[in-house]
């Protein structure tokens, strides 16, 4: 285990070694998938979509967009079913994996899947639908018919996903996942001027980076409706330890890694797991328990008034240059505030806006905002 602060985590009745958790995907197409997971330090691995029919993807279905994100049209689970109860799912469990089912995506699909799923040896089932209509019958079915904890999946690509949160909890849900990926989108291979997925309409779905303020708000907002809430795990755009920060603030117990390990391969959660524990332990907290929800208090209900201030410092304690006159904050002020004149920082107070975008850009840290700072002679 990485030295620095403790990572496990008691979700829906388990205790996790971390809350990293492999949400289902192409890394989860079967046990090999998740034990290696698991042994990098995942807490939980979600099996790739099971249905009833194996899924025949269309040749060119996963692509990147920018660096971090990924568009694809990558379909359920390619393996029959009957392997999933007979061989991965027993598999899995047995190396010591904690195997969530995900199961989809119709509740004709749930009445035959789920079952079988938990008599394989899941310790938990995830529903996943593209409806928050069909996603309801399907928790119902499971409620009734299986004693392990039962997941649902939720998509921002609904019209209100907190809503849908709220009424899979009315409907007895154990926990909750938000989000999916999110579409349908594009990407025109511009080489051969044409869609690069090769899904039938040439759409596909966005995850990783990109997607990440959206799934952190929903996260936020479902974990500040429901106080007494301590099985949300959070799916979209963890890429780093600082993200996996950010959602254990606004309230996800778990933080779900697909985009980043198919990326960096599966061996990058040993660094998510380490790096988390390093960066919790800097920010003080000695917990994943101490972390989680501190953001929530936080959330203003009114907006900050005034003009921001900024403290500026050219150099370290020891001398050494902490601004490295790279001049960002230069240029990205829209309204021509901001002149360096190394070690000097001008600000033109009759142009700034307070916009703070100078501050957030800088890499080192040398020009900082002071929050909701009243004007003062000091603030340059
Ligand atoms: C190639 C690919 C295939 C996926 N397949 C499934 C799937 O079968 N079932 C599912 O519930 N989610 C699936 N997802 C969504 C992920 O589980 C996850 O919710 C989403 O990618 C957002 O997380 P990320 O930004 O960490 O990737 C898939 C994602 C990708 C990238």
């Amino acid at each position: 285990m990485p030295h620095g602060a403790a990572l496990g985590i008691d979700f829906c009745g388990y205790r996790l070694q971390s809350p990293f958790i492999l949400t289902s995907g192409p890394l989860s197409y079967g046990a090999e998938g998740m034990i290696r997971a698991h042994q990098a330090g995942c807490g939980a691995a979600v099996t790739k979509t099971i249905r009833l029919q194996p899924a025949v993807n269309p040749p060119r279905h996963m692509g990147t967009v920018g660096r971090d994100s990924l568009i694809n049209c990558e379909k359920w689970s390619d393996i029959d079913r009957l392997q999933w109860y007979e061989q991965e799912i027993p598999q899995a469990a047995a190396a010591g994996v904690t195997v969530i089912a995900s199961v989809g995506h119709t509740p004709q699909e749930a009445r035959a899947i789920v079952e079988d799923a938990e008599k394989a040896g899941a310790h938990m089932i995830e529903l996943v639908s593209y409806t928050e209509e069909t996603l309801v019958p399907m928790l119902d079915y499971a409620n009734a018919h299986v004693s392990i904890p039962v997941i649902c999946k939720l998509s921002a690509n609904w019209p209100d996903t907190v809503a849908a949160a709220q009424r899979c909890l009315e409907h007895g849900a154990d926990g909750l996942c938000a989000i999916d990926s999110i579409g349908p989108t594009l990407k025109i291979d511009i080489r051969r001027a044409r869609p690069e997925m090769e899904s039938r309409d040439g759409y596909g779905w966005l995850t990783g980076e990109a997607i990440r303020p959206i799934a952190l708000r929903i996260n936020a907002e479902i974990a500040r409706c429901h106080p007494e809430l301590r099985s949300l795990y959070a799916s979209g755009g963890c890429m780093r330890p600082e993200h996996a920060v950010e959602y254990l603030m606004a309230g996800a117990m778990g933080v779900g890694v697909c985009t980043a390990a198919i990326l960096h391969g599966t061996a990058y959660i040993e660094k998510l797991c380490r790096g988390l524990s390093e960066l919790l332990l800097e920010l003080g907290y000695r917990s994943v328990e101490e972390v989680y929800r501190a953001a929530l208090p936080n959330f203003s209900r009114k907006e900050a008034e005034g003009p921001a201030g900024f403290s500026f410092a050219p150099f370290r304690m020891d001398g050494s240059r902490l601004c490295i006159a790279c001049r960002r904050c230069e240029q990205v002020c829209c309204y021509g505030a901001r002149v360096l004149n190394f070690p000097a920082m001008e600000l033109d107070r009759s142009r700034c806006r307070s916009c703070g975008l100078c501050a957030d850009v800088c890499p080192t840290g040398a020009l900082q905002i002071i929050q909701r700072a009243k004007a003062s002679g000091s603030a340059r």
